[in-house]
Parts: C-alpha cells; structure tokens; sequence
C-alpha cells in the first residue's frame, strides 16, 4: 500500500507545467475582460469573419465522402502537394512533397520543431515582442529563449547586428516571423538579406513564420527568409490556415522542413496528434486551390478596420507601428517610461457591443454580405 505523502493535488504538477503555467498579466487582463460586453478584445488573432464558403462546402463533401479517419500522419499526398507548390510558387522554395508535414495549426508545427531540434540549454534567437507560444515552446523544449531587443524607432523590426551581438555557442536557431506578431513589424527585404547572411556565417538553423504574409497594409511587400538563397536547406517554413482562411478553430498548418528532420519529426507530432484532422485537411486543400479573392475582400474589411482604429488612437498621441497588423505605442502617455506596443491585432475579434458594430461601416458589411462571407454579427 501507498504511504500517503501529505501532497496537494497541486503540488503533483510537474515543475517544468508549473513553471510555464497560466497565469501572468495577459491572463489576468483578459479575466477582467471576460463577460464584459462594453470592451472589445482586439490582441488575439482570430479573425471574427467566418470561414469561406467554398471552403465549408469541401468539408461538409468530404465528411459525407469519409473523411473521418486517420491520414498519413504527415497529412494527405493533395494537400502536401498544394502545399509543396505554394512554396515554390510565392517564395522559389524547392519544397517537395516528402518535405511537408502538416499539423494541428502551425502551433503544433512550433512545438514539434522546437522538440525535434533542441536538446537541454540550447538557444532560441527571436524577438523580444514576439507571440509567446514560441518562448513557451522553446522553454518547453528544455531550450533558452534569447531574446533580440526591437525598438519603436525601428517599427519593432528585428536588427541584424542585435542578432550577431546574441550569438553564442550554444546558438542553434533563429526564428523570423514577419509579419510580426503582436508588433505588426514586416521585416524589409535587406534586413531579411543580413538575417540570412548571419545564419549561413553562423551556422545556425532558421525558422520562417509567415502565418501574416497576406496582412501587410502599407509599404513593400512581404518577404520570407525561407527565400534567401543563401539558407539553402537550412530553413523551415512555418505556416497555416488559419489567418490568411479565416480558419482558427479548424486546426490546420503545415511546416516544410530539411528532408533530413522529417524522421525526428515523426515521433513527436505522432506522439502529439497523430494526423491533423482529416476534414480540415479537405478543407485546407479547397483553400488552397479554391478562388484567392476572398483573401483580397478579407484583406479589405481589415485594412478598413484598422484605419478606424488609426484616426481613433492618433488624437490619443497613440502613433502607430507596424506595417501588418496595427500596433500602437503609448509614447507621450505621462505615466510610461519607455514606449511600449499596447496591442496588435490585423483582425479583431468578436465585437460585442452595439455602438461598436454601429461603426462598421456600410461598405464592409456590403463587401462580407455579397463576396467572402455572410454579414458582420
Ligand atoms: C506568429 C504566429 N504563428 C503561429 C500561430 C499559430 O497559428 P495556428 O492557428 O495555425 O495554430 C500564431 C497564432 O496567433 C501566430 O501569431
């Protein structure tokens, strides 16, 4: 018989749990939130336009068609396929189908990469204002975030010679996510050179998160350091659904990876999910190789959006950064020391209340009834 050993359920938790645990000023912000129907949540990426048609009409065929079992578990040979030729098409990537793995989300993909790549004590470059899965996934890998300072005047852009400084031995990857999220920072295409310059010089593996590549608002267009020759079979592309569809709680993304990872990998993402799910996959395949103007009028709504949020915040002296999403900086606040981002989000979530959907505009809810998706809430 088992001596009882006097311990709350709760001290059982692993340390490691327990260390990365709830809690913290995000949650008890949003605890405040909660319920409350005069605030409007604007940080999380969850788009409130509702997932295409063409892309629900797929699904509903393949369910009736069985698709309710498991795939392969780097996901079906099509969608693999699409997805190989996504990445040839808009970044030049040699990506082929025994390079894609397609996961519950490209949050799945992160923590897979990080577990397949880390041992105890190895080192993490991303940004200091970064979405914090990827710390909370590196830690979770036994790894070390090291964070690279970015800087308002800067438009929170990651800089180059910030990286080099941070190298250390024990440096083993980079992690570039442009656009940028909370920041909206969208790295231009010579600072994407020197990143990558500074990972072939250093030896160091890269991770591209391009999950807002089609949220960029003003200036150039988006580029991808999966892109840079220089990388060559370094680098692992990370990306999904879920932003670019409107297709958050479908759980689908995929990551292309260095053929030589794709056998570490099998084991962790098993391990983890299996396959992702069947239906999404048909979804996503329909996504991919459906109509793109609903990307277009997606964009639209969010670029009207963000607009309202601009001349709303710009009397307040809250300037605005970031060129994906919208950040705002506090600057000119008395009680602040340092400039500080207060929220980012391309897409905001869920309006609850009345005066707040009152200031839709006509033309979004023209655009949502006739083209990408049925009226606003
Ligand atoms: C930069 C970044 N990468 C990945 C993800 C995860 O996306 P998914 O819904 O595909 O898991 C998010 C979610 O917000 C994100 O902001």
């Amino acid at each position: 018989m088992r001596v009882p050993s006097g311990q709350t359920i709760a001290a059982r938790a692993s340390k490691r749990a327990v260390a990365r645990g709830g809690g913290g000023d995000r949650e008890r912000l949003l605890a405040l939130a909660e319920g409350r129907r005069d605030m409007v949540r604007l940080g999380r990426g969850d788009p409130d336009l509702p997932t295409p048609p063409h892309i629900i009409e797929a699904a509903k065929r393949a369910l009736d068609s069985g698709a309710t079992h498991y795939t392969h578990w780097q996901g079906q040979p099509d969608l693999r396929e699409a997805i190989a030729e996504k990445c040839r098409r808009d970044y030049r990537v040699q990506v082929t189908v025994d390079q894609v793995i397609v996961t519950a989300g490209a949050q799945e993909a992160m923590y897979v990469v990080f577990q397949a790549l880390l041992d105890a004590g190895d080192e993490v470059l991303l940004a200091d204002r970064h979405y914090t899965s990827y710390s909370r996934a590196i830690r979770l890998a036994g790894g070390v975030p090291v964070f690279v300072p970015t800087r308002e005047a800067n438009d929170f852009v990651i800089d180059p010679q910030d990286v080099e400084a941070l190298i250390s031995p024990r440096t083993k990857l980079l992690v570039v996510v442009s656009p940028e999220n909370p920041t909206g920072a969208v790295i231009p295409a010579d600072t994407i050179a020197a990143l990558g310059r500074i990972a072939h010089e250093h030896d160091l593996m890269v991770i591209a998160d391009d999950i807002y590549e089609k949220f960029v608002y003003e200036g150039p267009p988006h580029t991808s350091i999966a892109a840079e020759p220089a990388l060559g079979d370094r680098t692992i592309m990370i990306n999904g659904f879920s932003k670019t569809y409107a297709m958050t709680g479908w759980r689908v993304g995929y990551m292309a990876v260095p053929r030589e990872l794709v056998g570490p990998m099998q084991v962790i993402k098993h391990t983890l999910t299996i396959c992702a799910p069947a239906v999404s996959q048909a979804a996503a395949l329909a996504a991919l190789e459906g109509p793109q103007d609903c990307v277009d009028d997606m964009r639209r709504v969010y670029a009207e959006r963000r607009q309202i949020l601009l001349s709303g915040f710009e009397p307040l002296g809250m300037g605005a950064v970031g060129r994906a999403a919208l950040s705002t900086s506090t600057r000119g606040f008395p009680d602040t020391e340092s400039p500080r981002t207060t929220f980012a989000s391309g897409c905001w979530s869920r309006p609850t209340s009345s005066s707040f959907r009152a200031r839709r505009s006509a033309r979004e809810r023209a655009t949502c009834a006739s083209r990408c998706c049925s009226p606003p809430r």
